[in-house]
């Protein structure tokens, strides 16, 4: 595994195909210059197909923003399994982010089992930790974290599992730039969380916290890049709204 930052553009449902195309395009030629971090962009899965095939020789990762919490093939119209994206080529995946417990009701008990699929697909898992605002005031309790973590790797150990490819995003559900008043959370924060919930990954998965990864999610753009990224405990950064516009995502990258 690579030890440079690791930088995910999130692009949700923002764009429709002609523009989606373009964006891969202006990412390729982004990823060719680029040499101080991994970069990864998760389009939406109707395009993953066409978008597994222009990066091809670019340095650029593809991952699929959810997959199934079935398993393998059958019945289950509208799904994708996760067996079926790794059959793509995809190597990458995005699971339970806040926006998909939100709105589609997404249980942690469903993550986790995605997450189990993913890693038998062989997919490497970008995990959403999430944090509410309420959670946030009654600080700095942890206790939410505890349960929500406990739940998602629920079965998940080093034994089972090839626990390396799961990489955290603690990403608290009120820093997202369209969440309603949000804000950037204080850095200080962010490292003492991401040094938490690395801390519990490597006791409950019985793995080195040498070997973990945790990335940092919500609102972030060049001005505020930096004093993430520089954290100790942060070894990437998950880039949403600012991931759309090319100019802004070279900025970023650019301050790595
Ligand atoms: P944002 O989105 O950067 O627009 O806050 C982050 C995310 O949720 O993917």
């Amino acid at each position: 595994m690579t030890d440079l930052p690791i930088i995910v553009a999130n692009w949700k449902m923002s764009l429709g195909y002609q523009d989606t195309i373009s964006l891969i395009k202006k990412y390729i030629s982004l990823s060719l210059s680029t040499t101080n971090c991994r970069l990864i962009i998760s389009p939406s899965s109707f395009v993953l197909s066409e978008a597994f095939k222009l990066v091809q020789d670019a340095e650029l990762g593809i991952a699929a923003q959810d997959c199934s919490m079935y398993e393998g093939l059958g019945a289950y119209t509208g799904e994708i399994s996760a067996e079926q994206l790794a059959s793509l080529g995809i190597h990458s995946i995005l699971l339970g982010h806040s926006e998909r417990r939100e709105y589609l009701q997404e249980s942690t008990k469903a993550i986790n089992n995605k997450l189990k699929l993913a890693l038998q697909s062989g997919l490497e898992v970008y995990l959403f930790i999430t944090e509410s605002a309420e959670d946030n005031l009654h600080n700095g309790s942890t206790e939410q974290l505890v349960h929500q973590l406990n739940t998602i790797l629920f079965g998940i150990a080093a034994d089972k599992y090839n626990v390396e490819n799961i990489h955290l995003v603690y990403e608290p559900a009120w820093a997202i730039s369209t969440s309603l008043g949000h804000h950037n959370p204080n850095p200080d924060l962010v490292n003492e969380r991401a040094s938490f919930i690395k801390g519990y990954f490597s006791r409950h998965c019985m793995i080195d916290g040498e070997k973990i990864k945790v990335l940092y999610g919500g609102s972030v753009n060049s001005d505020n890049c930096n004093s993430y990224i520089t954290l100790s405990d942060i070894d990437g950064l998950l880039v949403g709204s600012s991931s759309i516009d090319i100019m802004e995502m070279k900025k970023i990258i650019t301050k790595l």
